[in-house]
């Protein structure tokens, strides 16, 4: 079974095709993020235009790399949601499109799902990828961690989950991302706090973690604020103090020390539920999804804490990629999940897991 799968959520057009849900035969992406690096932010309208010139082309170029012309093609999945509705529309009117015109049935994915999903993926003949051995085993705890989620599930099986629960403000990809803006690193954060933190001491800055009445619920805005308030008392000045002036005040060594110090307590934080969740739920397996899933701390704090040996997907197929769309696809059209209708399939921004 091979399935095309399609991703434009955010800022990368990507495609790829999966053979029976575990082995990549191809992994395009296209990302218009040196665009919206300069805004500090993705600019919707400039993703979705982005979308437009790269949708065919990335489509075309992931069949070609998988060897596959539109006869060897089972299936379509695409990302309807979550997402950034002008972005989600293009991929979902060229899976519509195109499942009509190759007649193929169409699975429509949800983009979190997905996230979970590159952690079945096992075996490639593409160069420079380091998959984890063998599937994980249900019952599973998925971690997911990225730019507009953070929260952990329980799968008793594919497609049986309960949320346990979730982030009640920020995100931490968010939190990351505005904690580099204040200490004047480049978007997207998380990378960048990451590079910078190698060279620091975790150490150096002691910040408070969130206490939540909900044993999993997670919090982020108040770390943020805290990385603030500690940047500001660092130069001389009071909370009145513009964030936007903190940058040009800092040393590099102080923003190398806050970049380590935020990097380990945000990954203690999520990895302190996770361990708590483990403990209660003993899941046979437990896997890490979404974009700070790339996050080497995030990696190395779970091999030391878990009880359990635990694989992890490779880096590229962390962030957002059509990859993990196409696993999703393989065991929906697998274990007979239903289909989408290609006339009348719509996005759905908001949709959440
Ligand atoms: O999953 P993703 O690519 O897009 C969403 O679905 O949100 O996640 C993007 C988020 C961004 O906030 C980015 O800063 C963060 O993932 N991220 C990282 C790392 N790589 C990407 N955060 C921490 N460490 C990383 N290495
Ligand atoms: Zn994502």
């Amino acid at each position: 079974m091979k399935i095309l799968g399609i991703e434009t959520s955010c800022d990368e057009t990507a495609a790829a095709v999966v053979e029976n849900g575990d082995k990549l035969l191809s992994n395009v992406v296209a990302s218009s993020m040196d665009i919206h690096a300069q805004f500090g932010g993705v600019v919707p309208e400039i993703a979705a235009r982005s979308h437009i010139e790269a949708i065919n082309p990335v489509i075309e170029q992931a069949l070609k790399e998988a060897n596959c012309t539109w006869a060897d093609i089972d299936a379509i999945a695409v990302t309807y949601g979550a997402g950034l509705g002008t972005c989600l529309l293009i991929g979902v009117l060229a899976a519509r499109t195109l499942a009509i015109l190759h007649n193929k049935p169409l699975y429509a994915c949800n983009h979190l799902e997905g996230h979970v999903y590159a952690n079945f993926l096992t075996s490639t003949s593409l160069p420079n990828y380091k998959m984890p051995s063998k599937r994980p085993s249900f019952p599973l705890l998925a971690l997911i961690v990225s730019g507009k989620h953070t929260q952990l599930v329980m799968s008793k099986d594919h497609f049986e989950y309960k949320v346990l629960e979730r982030t009640h403000d920020d995100a931490i990809g968010e939190a990351y991302d505005k904690v580099a803006r204040l200490l004047g690193l480049p978007y997207p954060g998380g990378p960048s706090i990451e590079k910078a933190g190698v060279h620091g001491d975790a150490t150096a800055y002691a910040f408070p973690k969130a206490k939540m009445p909900e044993t999993y619920a997670f919090s982020f805005s108040g770390l943020k604020t805290a990385v603030l308030r500690t940047a500001q008392k660092e130069i001389g000045q009071d909370h009145t103090f513009p964030s936007k002036d903190v940058p040009g005040r800092l040393s590099e060594a102080q923003k190398v020390n806050f970049a380590a110090s935020f990097n380990h307590l945000a990954v203690e934080t999520v990895v302190d539920k996770c361990i708590q969740a483990f403990e209660e739920f003993s899941p046979k397996s437990v896997v890490i999804a979404g974009g700070v899933a790339a996050n080497s701390e995030l990696r190395s704090q779970l091999t030391e804490r878990l009880p359990i040996y635990i694989q992890y997907p490779d880096m590229k197929l962390c962030t957002d990629n059509g990859a993990m769309i196409a696993a999703l696809g393989c065991f929906k059209m697998k274990l007979n999940q239903p289909t989408a209708d290609p006339y009348s399939l719509e996005t759905a921004p908001g949709l959440s897991m």
